[in-house]
């Protein structure tokens, strides 16, 4: 056996080994709730199909951390071009159609079994961190690997969502729902005025996205943000106010695509025989009222409007989640304890909501709830990159490819985030016009 090259201080093999067996594991769960039928089924038109994302994974760990890091071959060229990327095409033209250029699951399982022997090999022995190499120094395309598969758990977890019920397999240890019985009645807190700080410098923290450097002070005035996440019962008033009928109230662009496809309602209710239902990954329920309701980013900009309210600017996220009044920040909304179960919905312990405020542990230090967990938090701010932004060497179109304007930035953090992304300068983002998300808000003035 070829001896291990050795490794700065703080990044530790078999630290990274065992969160890449972890994710490997977890996805591979995911893969086996889906029926066989239903492998090569598309059910978000604009996403590859599921069996992509079988390939995909361990075909990006190969092309980012053998290939483009350590200079390898590869396993097999075909493959690393097929699954190459599988992230938000503008339309359904630009997705690859036909079952037929999809290889059966046997083989792309043998194809990850091999890429999971070869990644794990690195991960044990080879020079991973070579600060002479950029897209290997501080073990950039390691981290680029761990945390890209995390993040496409959440991204299968929501399109497996839209599978019908009779085509994916219910794992035995899902919990029973949590659906409480009303919301608490609206509070809107003031926030006083002050700095916030948004990205974070390189070297702070041992792994950061490309969109997330570098740390800058933004001023932010006082503003006022609603406690509570809105809740099905607080949007209900705005259906049955016919806010999906009333053009002024939307963005062009919103109402384009609420024309367009005709909604109505938020993608996660249903509508039978005269009865509102939410549809949740296993079973549909009777719609709780007390859960915070998930909706595109066109749709809370609506709401908010009706209120007479906006959505909150990223900076004022940040002010509200991770401000005090004494002026320092903390690391999360509750402090600088690292996350776990007891400070909101995230990390994978659920497959679907909890009631609004039901994790106080979480609360900010100005009082505001579940910023982080139970579906992220719309903002206001177009996603663009900080003043400084240079494209990461281990996946330069990570981000630079969404710099066009017309995606919007979520923060926080779903049931199906992982916990290690649960981090201050942590940045998502989506178009207006995209209703699958995990994606909740609140409004601000
Ligand atoms: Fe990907």
């Amino acid at each position: 056996m070829a001896l291990a090259v050795a490794l700065p201080a703080g990044l530790d093999r078999s630290t990274l080994a065992a969160w890449y067996r972890r994710n490997r594991e977890r996805s591979r769960a995911l893969f086996d709730t889906v029926l066989p039928g239903a492998y090569a089924a598309r059910p978000i038109p604009l996403r590859n199909p599921i069996c992509f994302y079988e390939g995909h994974l361990p075909a990006f760990a190969v092309n980012t951390l053998l290939k483009r890091g350590l200079g390898d071959a590869g396993i097999d060229a075909a493959y690393e071009t097929l699954f190459e990327r599988g992230i938000d095409p503008e339309d359904e033209n630009a997705v690859g159609t036909g079952a037929a250029r999809w290889p059966p699951r046997a083989e792309i399982r043998a194809y990850a079994d091999a890429a999971d022997r070869e990644i794990l090999a690195a991960l044990g022995q080879r020079a991973i961190d070579d600060a002479g190499n950029p897209v290997l120094a501080g073990g950039l395309a390691a981290f680029t690997v761990l945390e890209h598969e995390a993040m496409h758990q959440e991204t299968l977890r929501y399109i497996w969502h839209r599978l019908p019920y009779d085509q994916k397999r219910r794992p035995p240890d899902v919990p029973a729902p949590w659906t409480g019985i009303e919301p608490p009645l609206p509070r809107t807190l003031r926030i006083p005025a002050g700095r916030a700080t948004l990205g974070v410098d390189p070297g702070e923290i041992p792994f950061a996205w490309d969109n997330e450097l570098p740390a800058h002070r933004v001023d932010v005035k006082a503003f006022w943000i609603d406690r509570d996440s809105v809740s099905n019962r607080d949007y209900m008033e705005f259906v049955e106010a016919g806010g999906y009928r009333e053009e002024g109230l939307w963005d062009p662009e919103g109402w384009q695509w609420r024309s367009e496809h005709d909604v109505r309602h938020p993608l996660f209710w249903e509508l039978h025989r005269g009865a509102w239902f939410w549809r949740g990954m296993w079973e549909l329920l009777p719609l709780p009222m007390a859960w915070p309701v998930y909706v595109s980013h066109a749709e809370a900009s609506a709401y908010a409007r009706w209120k007479g309210r906006r959505l909150p600017t990223e900076a004022e996220y940040h002010r509200a989640a991770f401000g005090t009044a004494s002026g320092k920040e903390r690391r999360h909304p509750w402090g600088d304890a690292p996350p776990d179960a007891t400070r909101g919905n995230f990390d994978f312990s659920r497959w679907d909501p909890v009631p609004v405020g039901s994790f106080p542990r979480g609360d900010s230090a100005w009082g505001v709830r579940d910023l982080v967990g139970n579906g992220w938090e719309w903002t206001s701010t177009v996603f663009a990159g900080f003043a400084g932004f240079r494209p990461m060497p281990s996946y330069p179109e990570y981000s630079a490819d969404f710099f066009d304007g017309k995606h919007y930035v979520m923060k926080g953090a779903s049931p199906a985030t992982a916990r290690e992304l649960v981090r201050r300068s942590l940045r998502n983002w989506f178009r207006p016009g995209y209703p699958y998300v995990y994606a909740k808000f609140r409004t601000a003035a």
